[in-house]
């Protein structure tokens, strides 16, 4: 599926807790003996990436996104670094890949069992694969809008069959499919973590989910939005009540993997 009218304030209003996994998942990348190529795939506003050239000041850092406003978003806030807007279902690097990173991006794509080889024949001797992706396709979070679009809406009639299509189910296979997808690797590191998000403001896991997972299904949905919107919110309330402070507390599990080709 390719990215579909991302809104980069929207995204970055929780711009902690986004950040933090991808900042962790950069920590745990191995040294790579100097790398000239380095990847950013699902790059969004950039700021990631921003740390991947730190981190590698001499390697060239291309961010690739797919959504014109995320891209446009990057090219603005880094002109340094190399911007490509393009869908990754199909874009290809020019050359042998150093570092290919990706935060929060890969479960937009389907079919990961021709997606994570092809990533893996992209690797230099050495290079490294450090994916994460959200592990919570059973969480009240993925599964209300799945409950709330399986059923007719309140009133009669079905929603659009496209909104119903574009809400992203589980795409995750199992890490240890991962770590066969991934091989031959000097080094594996496959870990699991979930992040209890403290969050504050009016219908906040509707404002954090408005912010990535639905995007897609609201598009779809069109003037069929605020009774969709209504009914979600209401369910969100029950799952995650607020505490004595108003604060919401969202568990999301995140799965992340990063591969060490032999060198
Ligand atoms: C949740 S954001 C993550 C952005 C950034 N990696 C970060 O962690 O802040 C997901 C990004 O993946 C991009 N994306 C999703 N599917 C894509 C596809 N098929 N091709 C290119 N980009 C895609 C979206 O445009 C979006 O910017």
């Amino acid at each position: 599926m390719m990215a579909a009218m991302w809104d980069p304030e929207h995204y970055l209003r929780f711009a902690d807790h986004r950040t933090r996994p991808g900042v962790e998942l950069l920590a745990r990348i191995p040294d790579v003996a100097d790398p000239r190529r380095v990847v950013d795939l699902g790059a969004g506003t950039g700021h990631l990436t921003a740390l991947l050239a730190q981190r590698w000041p001499g390697a060239s850092v291309t961010g690739v996104d797919g959504d014109p406003a995320m891209a446009a978003r990057a090219r603005a806030d880094h002109p340094d670094l190399a911007w490509v807007t393009a869908d990754l279902a199909t874009w290809e690097p020019d050359g042998m890949v150093d570092v290919l990173y990706s935060n929060a991006a890969l479960h937009w794509l389907d079919d990961h069992a021709s997606l994570f080889p092809r990533l893996r024949s992209w690797l230099a001797p050495g290079g490294v694969l450090a994916v994460q992706m959200p592990d919570n396709w059973a969480a009240p979070t993925h599964r209300i809008p799945a409950d709330v679009l399986d059923i007719e809406p309140p009133g009669g009639d079905h929603w659009p069959s496209a909104a119903v299509a574009a809400l992203m189910r589980d795409r995750l296979v199992a890490p240890e499919t991962y770590a066969g997808w991934l091989a031959p690797a000097a080094a594996l590191d496959l870990w699991r973590t979930t992040y209890y998000q403290r969050l504050t403001g009016d219908d906040p896991v509707w404002q954090w989910t408005t912010g990535s997972l639905l995007i897609p299904v609201l598009e779809a949905l069109g003037p069929e939005q605020n009774r969709f919107a209504a009914e979600v919110k209401a369910r969100y309330r029950q799952a995650y009540p607020p505490d004595a402070d108003g604060v919401v507390t969202l568990p999301f599990s995140r799965l992340f993997l990063v591969a060490q080709a032999p060198v």
